[in-house]
């Protein structure tokens, strides 16, 4: 069993210190193979909020877990033109390192980083041709019978209209070529609204009668006060079984409840990555 922490929008420098604490809690508790942060490790792209998510990050480590990060619009300063528009990831990369499109394996899951950050876009996302490109060429080295996810901030789909202008621009294309490049499951986060959405029948037009699902994975935000759309803070566990082949996978959502201090699983759902069903574990 491969167990997947999906993490986001944990925007240091608003973070709620008991969340965070009885997050780490649970990363000790559960051991996960792999901890994916997608995007806004920062409020506003401080030092200091870097070297927060840092330390978060350095704790994690010592329990052996994988980290795999990608930036956010948050990671990128926004009220200082000159280094926005000359070196927008200078912060991100002297913590976290490449922004460039990368592949990192943890069994037989294959995890592709994707940059979806642009320094003229004040939210919104934007996967270039080129990364677009280099995804699916990177994507079509897969095993037979592994798993490819791809991580990046913005989500290629969105469950709610109110999300329309925070989604990627593209998205698509980008998830027609994805999917005819044998991608499973794509992290994301941004909106701050859990979702899982076959991509297939969201926006995938003529997908054929028995063409495997492209899972989008959406997070809440994990520990920030900046809470929306009344989703509290939360975050998504994948269980792949590789006993069963990588067939499918089992998706858990994880709700903070103030009451009891700690996060609870709030709902769960299994799913194949080789056939098409369908049906949403958001509210
Ligand atoms: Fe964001």
């Amino acid at each position: 069993m491969i167990t997947i922490m999906h993490l986001s929008d944990l925007h240091f420098g608003t973070e709620s210190a008991q969340v965070l604490s009885s997050l780490i809690r649970q990363v000790r508790e559960l051991s996960p193979e792999v901890v994916v942060i997608s995007g806004d490790l920062t409020q506003r792209a401080k030092w200091r909020e870097f070297r927060a998510a840092k330390r978060f990050v350095e704790e994690i480590d010592k329990t052996d877990t994988e980290v795999i990060v990608v930036p956010g619009n948050h990671d990128i300063p926004l009220f200082n033109p000159v280094m926005r528009m000359f070196s927008p990831f200078h912060r991100y990369r002297s913590v976290f390192g490449s922004t460039r499109v990368a592949v990192q394996h943890v069994g037989r899951v294959r995890f592709i980083t994707v940059n979806s950050v642009r320094r003229e876009r004040h939210a919104s996302g934007f996967i270039t041709s080129r990364r677009r490109n280099e995804v699916a060429r990177v994507a079509q080295e897969c095993a037979e019978g592994d798993v490819n996810v791809v991580v990046t901030h913005h989500p290629l789909g969105i469950n709610s209209l109110s999300d329309k202008g925070d989604a990627h621009h593209g998205d698509s294309e980008t998830c027609r070529a994805w999917h005819g490049a044998g991608v499973n499951l794509i992290l994301s986060g941004h909106v701050h609204r859990p979702f899982l959405l076959d991509a297939t029948e969201q926006l995938i037009a003529n997908t054929g009668e028995g063409e495997p699902p492209m899972w989008i994975l959406n997070a809440g935000t994990a520990i920030s006060k900046r809470v929306r759309h009344d989703h509290p803070n939360s975050y998504n566990l994948v269980k792949i079984d590789e006993r069963a082949g990588f067939d499918g996978i089992a998706v858990e959502r994880w709700d903070y409840r103030v009451e009891g201090r700690q996060f609870f699983q709030q709902a769960t759902r299994s799913v194949e990555l080789r056939s098409v069903p369908s049906g949403s574990i958001g509210k």
